[in-house]
This record gives structure tokens, sequence and C-alpha cells, in this order.
């Protein structure tokens, strides 16, 4: 059965940081919704086109787009054994749409890994990473509005998965290394890996 692991948080959270890690383990590739935008941005396709003016304003891109996006991806041959999700689901729709499309495959959700960080702390390490990202979202206005997205609109899925047993909550405060390691304790416990 294939493996799926969920890595969830706010902007600079550390998802990108601990998803790379935690492909180059378990040999599944690292899924992130944010990252196929930005190729698509790159491309200029016509995904790109419409996702642009989402992402540079910090809004999220409607789900039926990027449930379909994530759908492709996960069909890709690489992603046969599982994959590391980052970043998506990120709306109660989306979560539900994933549901259905992980059965497709004879797999579910084995864990949600919901890295905790303050907000002081998501405000430094995004400005530090700005410095040298490309990202246009980086900028300050903009990463208060994806905060404040990630609030109201995000953060009601630990809700969704921790009713169904399946959120580990992360100290994502410590040191990368730390946070690897409480996530492999999490691992261990809720999904046996
Ligand atoms: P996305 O690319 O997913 O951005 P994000 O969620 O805002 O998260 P980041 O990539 O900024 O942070 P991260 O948690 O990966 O942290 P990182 O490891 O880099 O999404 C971008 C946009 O795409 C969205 O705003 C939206 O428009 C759109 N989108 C994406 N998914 C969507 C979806 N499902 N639905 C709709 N729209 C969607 O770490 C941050 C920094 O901190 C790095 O410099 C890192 O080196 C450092 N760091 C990491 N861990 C530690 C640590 N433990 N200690 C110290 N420093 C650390
Ligand atoms: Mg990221």
């Amino acid at each position: 059965m294939p493996t799926y692991i969920l890595l969830f948080g706010a902007p600079g959270a550390g998802k990108g940081t601990q998803s790379a890690i935690l492909k180059a383990e378990y040999g599944i590739p690292h899924v992130a919704s944010g990252d196929l935008f930005r190729m698509h941005l790159g491309q200029n396709t016509a995904l790109g086109q419409l996702a642009r003016a989402y992402i540079d304003n910090g809004e999220l891109v409607p789900d039926d787009v990027t449930v379909q996006m994530i759908r492709d991806r996960l069909h890709e041959p690489d992603a046969a054994n599982g994959a590391v999700l980052d970043g998506f689901p990120r709306t109660i729709p989306q979560a539900e749409e994933l549901d259905g499309l992980l059965a497709e495959f004879g797999g579910k959700v084995d864990v949600v890994l919901s890295l905790k960080v303050r907000e002081a702390t998501l405000l430094e390490r995004v400005a530090n990473r700005a410095l040298t990202s490309g990202r246009a979202d980086d900028q300050p206005e903009v990463l208060a509005k994806r905060i404040k997205v990630f609030l109201s609109q995000t953060l009601q899925l630990e809700d969704y998965y921790r009713e169904r047993g399946l959120l580990a909550e992360i100290e994502g405060e410590r040191s990368v290394t730390d946070v690897t390691g409480q996530i492999h304790a999490a691992l261990k416990t809720f999904a046996g890996l």
C-alpha cells in the first residue's frame, strides 16, 4: 500500500525543509503544491498564468485547479509508492478530494505532521529567505497576507485530521534536526514507519 505523509503548517514553518529530508529517507517524491505552481509560473503555462494573480497576492489558488494539478502529479510513475505532500491540502474541500484521490491508489492519509511555529519566528525566517528565494510572495506585505489566509482558511484542517486520529503536532521552533527527530517519532507512532 502506498504511503502518504502530509506536511502542514504556516508559511515558513519548515514544510519544504522537512519534506526534502523525508523524501531522501523514504524514497518517495516530495510533492509541493507551491513548488508545482512556481514551476508553472516559470514556464508561463496556462495554469501558471491563472495562478499568478493569486500567488502574488498571497491568496489561495481555486480548489478545482489545485486539486487537478495534484491529481496529475500523483498519477506520475515515481509516486506509485506514495508521496510526501507539502502545502496540500489547504482547505476542507481539498482534504475531501484528497481522500477520494488516494483511495484510487488504494491508499489514505497516513499522518499529518503539523509544524507549530510562532508568528514572530515565521516573519524572521521568511525575511531571511526573501534575500535569496526570488519569491515575489516573500515580500513582507504578501507574507502578512499569506499568514492571515493560513489562519482563516487552512488552520481549521487541524480539526479535520485530529477528529480522524491523524494529527501529529510538532514543535517547529526547534532546530531542523530536532524537528526531524520529532517527526521520526510521530511517523513511528502514527504510521508504523
Ligand atoms: P507554498 O510554496 O506552499 O508556501 P507556504 O505554505 O507559504 O510555505 P513556505 O514555502 O513559505 O514555507 P515552508 O513551510 O515550506 O518553510 P521552509 O521549509 O521553506 O505556497 C505558495 C503559494 O502557492 C500560496 O500562497 C498559494 O497562493 C499557492 N498554493 C500553494 N498550495 C496551495 C493549495 N493547496 N491551495 C491553494 N493555493 C496554494 O522554511 C522557511 C525558512 O526557514 C527557510 O529559509 C528554512 O531554511 C528555514 N527553516 C526551516 N526550518 C527551520 C528550523 N527548524 N529552524 C530554523 N530555520 C528553519
Ligand atoms: Mg515551502
